[in-house]
Order: structure tokens, then C-alpha cells, then sequence
């Protein structure tokens, strides 16, 4: 598995504006997909392209548009879905796809309580959006689901992660294709299996339900 953190200065300072407790919810919105955008520069680097014959005013040439089957993007319910405007911003022709999933704050076990997906995702390049990396437990469980469906080429786009997370995503790609692009690497996890220093609970945080 591949690890990408972000190293800019406006990452680390958006990053900074959204950790902070006192940010309002629409900034804390706002941030998150603005956060997206930026990281999807550098997740989609090795989208796949085909040649593309054009005109220009002046002369024919030959550019690049995206090859079939397109991408799919999939953002995991609650958290993701702040990141999917920030997403399909960069790659508006890409497909969307859903998982709906919840971890258990007692066993930390993620349950999937909705999917909508393609039933066969052969030859596809998946890119999933969570904000939160924590435990790792969720995100494996959205690979290990989109594996099974054919997938061998998924990136995983988060805001924040953990070596702990980091580690559970390894074991799971099972040297299948992942690449996993982060807002930053934060020191690891409190006894409620928080991010530290984290930001809190990105979905309560995006969705008012604190
Ligand atoms: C959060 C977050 C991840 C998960 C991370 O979602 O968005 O999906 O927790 O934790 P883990 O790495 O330990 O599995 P949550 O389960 O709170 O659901 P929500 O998005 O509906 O708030
Ligand atoms: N889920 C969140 O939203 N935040 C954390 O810190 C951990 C899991």
C-alpha cells in the first residue's frame, strides 16, 4: 500500500481552522470540501486516460480524456458525504456509488447499513472518501466490500489518519492496488478510539448533531 501525506501550507492551515473546537459548522462544511478538493489533485495523479484528438482555433492536437470505465467515487455515509462536492469538483464526469456505514463506539466494529453500488466493479478505479481514519476498522471493511465486487485499484481519501489506521488498511490491501492519501498523519488514538489531536466527530461536526 501506497501513503501519501499532504505537505502544503494551505492544507496545514485549513487543517488547523477545522481541528479548532470553536470552528462553526458551515466553516467546518465549507473546510472539509475545500480540504477534498485539494487532496483529490493528488489522488487522482494516476487517474486512468486515454488519447483524445481535439482542434484548437489554430491547429488539430492530441490530449488526454478519461478512460472508460470511468471512475468511482465513493464516499462512506455520514462523514464521506461532506467530501463529495469537493471530489466531483475535480472529476465531474465520474460515477458515484454509496456506502452507508457506522461504527459501534462500545466494540469500535463498523456495521454497513446501506449500499449502492455497481454489482460488478472489474477494471474500475474506486476512490473512497472518509475524513476519518481512526481504528482503521471501517475503511478496511469499504475496501475489503469493494474488492469483492472485482475492484484492484482503490484509493482511499482521508482528512486525517493514524499509524494505528494506517497499519489495519495495510493488512487488508493484502498487496492488492491501495493508495491512501491523507490531510495529515495525527499522533494516534485517546481510550474512546478518537484521533488525536483529531478534530472530534467529523459527521457530528459536518451534520449539527453534536
Ligand atoms: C466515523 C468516520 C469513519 C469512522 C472511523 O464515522 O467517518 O467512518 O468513524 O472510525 P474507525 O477508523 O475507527 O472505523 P461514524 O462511524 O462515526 O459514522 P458517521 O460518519 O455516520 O458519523
Ligand atoms: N470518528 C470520528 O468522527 N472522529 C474520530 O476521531 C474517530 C472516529
Amino acid at each position: 500500500m501506497r501513503v501519501f501525506v499532504a505537505d502544503h501550507p494551505l492544507i496545514t492551515h485549513k487543517l488547523t481552522v477545522l481541528r479548532n473546537a470553536k470552528t462553526p459548522q458551515p466553516t467546518f462544511r465549507l473546510l472539509i470540501e475545500e480540504l477534498m478538493t485539494l487532496l483529490a489533485y493528488e489522488a487522482t495523479r494516476e487517474v486512468r486516460v486515454e488519447p483524445h484528438e481535439i482542434e484548437t482555433p489554430v491547429a488539430p492536437t492530441t490530449g488526454v480524456r478519461l478512460s472508460h470505465p470511468l471512475p468511482l467515487i465513493v464516499p462512506i455515509l455520514r462523514a464521506g458525504l461532506g467530501m463529495l462536492e469537493g471530489m466531483v469538483k475535480l472529476v465531474p464526469t465520474a460515477e458515484v456509488g454509496f456506502l452507508g456505514m457506522v461504527r459501534d463506539e462500545e466494540t469500535l466494529e463498523p456495521t454497513t447499513y446501506a449500499e449502492r453500488l455497481p454489482d460488478d466493479l472489474s477494471g474500475r478505479q474506486c476512490f473512497v472518501l472518509d475524513p476519518m481514519l481512526a481504528t482503521g476498522g471501517s475503511l478496511a471493511a469499504a475496501i475489503k466490500f469493494l474488492f469483492d465486487r472485482g475492484a484492484d485499484d482503490v484509493t482511499a481519501i482521508c482528512v486525517l489518519g493514524t499509524p494505528e489506521g494506517v497499519e489495519v488498511l495495510e493488512k487488508a490491501a493484502e498487496g492488492r492496488k491501495v493508495t491512501l492519501v491523507l490531510g495529515a498523519l495525527d499522533e494516534g488514538l485517546n481510550e474512546q478510539a478518537y484521533i488525536v489531536p483529531g478534530l472530534g466527530d467529523a459527521g457530528d461536526r459536518l451534520y449539527g448533531t453534536i
